[in-house]
């Protein structure tokens, strides 16, 4: 008769966190709330007209230690929230290091997720149990929100720049993937399921190319490579010693600091070379003409990462002629 799903199950180390904040409030939320509600209730009656017997001429007015209790109280109450929330928030939306990263593709009206060894899943998402999660999130068309209730976690998918968020899966099993932005008629049918899998029988199912919806053998970076050499036909200019046009070396790109003509600098991270793939006049390397076509329209989202996964890959080689 008690089991009523009131909550969904928590099944990740951030979602307990998060469910000890909420439940720490919603309880705070019912003593003070009792108080009010009893203490009204109580001198409703006491204080009623009726009542000869109670004295009201000499009722005092004001009393400091009161007043402070009931001020202090609930700063200091309200700003220890404010902390520990701060803090879970971090843990979630700020970046962290040793992370298993996957891609996701948001676009009317499913979800498109792409492992780093390039396999690839509709609505669907494995994950393996006790292991950092980082998630890499684009719309490719309208404001979508990537939501995982189960997990405690929710990020904005949004068109034109990666939104990446942090979760550690703790319990195997299959979870409700929702979309969480009303993002066109069929937005309620953008849903999928998230399966976390112990880490011997992930790396089973991700070795053997995931649920052979879409196999593939290659990896991210070898699709990226593909792009570079293919479609994008990136390899007519970059690194290409034969090249007419003088176009930045892209070996060690990857995290380094780039000079740009106007004398700013910038980190080359994954937004970085987003733009500069598709809108590179946006940003031009001082030294170079913005000769560049954009690729705005010519790439999907889907090659963009596959791109950016290939320039990651060779930011421990050396550029040539030291630039
Ligand atoms: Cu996508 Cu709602």
């Amino acid at each position: 008769m008690w089991n009523i799903p009131f909550l969904p199950p928590t099944a990740s180390k951030e979602g307990e966190a998060i469910s000890a904040l909420y439940w720490t409030i919603s309880w705070l939320a019912v003593f003070f709330g009792s108080i009010v509600l009893f203490g009204a209730i109580y001198l409703a009656v006491k204080y009623r007209a009726s009542n000869e017997a109670v004295r009201r001429d000499d009722a005092v007015e004001t009393d400091m230690k009161l007043e402070l209790t009931w001020t202090l109280l609930p700063l200091v109450l309200a700003l220890a929230i404010f902390a520990w929330a701060a803090k879970l928030y971090a843990d979630i939306y700020a970046p962290r290091e040793g992370a298993y990263e996957v891609f996701v593709i948001g676009k009317q009206w499913m979800w498109h997720c792409q492992h780093p060894n390039g396999v690839r899943e509709n609505n669907e998402l494995h994950l393996p149990a006790g292991r950092l999660i980082k998630v890499t999130a684009i719309s490719q068309d309208v404001i979508h929100a990537f939501s995982i209730p189960a997990f405690r976690v929710k990020r904005d998918v949004v068109p034109g720049r990666y939104n990446t968020m942090f979760f550690t899966p703790t319990q195997p099993g299959k979870y409700h993937l929702f979309c969480t932005e009303y993002c066109g008629t069929k937005h309620s049918e953008m849903i999928g399921w998230v399966y976390v899998m112990q880490p011997e029988e992930f790396e089973k199912w991700l070795a053997g190319g995931g649920a052979a919806a879409a196999p593939t053998a290659m990896s991210l970076e070898e699709q990226g490579k593909q792009v570079f050499e293919g479609v994008g036909a990136c390899n007519t200019c970059h690194m290409n010693p034969n090249s007419a046009v003088k176009a930045p070396d892209l070996r060690g790109l990857f995290g380094s600091k780039v000079k740009l003509a106007d004398g700013s600098t910038v980190v080359a991270d994954e937004a970085y070379l987003r733009e500069s793939i598709l809108n590179p006049a946006a940003k031009v390397v001082a030294g170079y003409q913005a000769a560049m076509p954009a690729y705005q329209g010519v790439l999907s989202e889907e090659q963009v990462v596959q791109l950016i996964a290939y320039i990651k890959s060779l930011a421990n080689q050396k550029p040539a002629g030291g630039q």
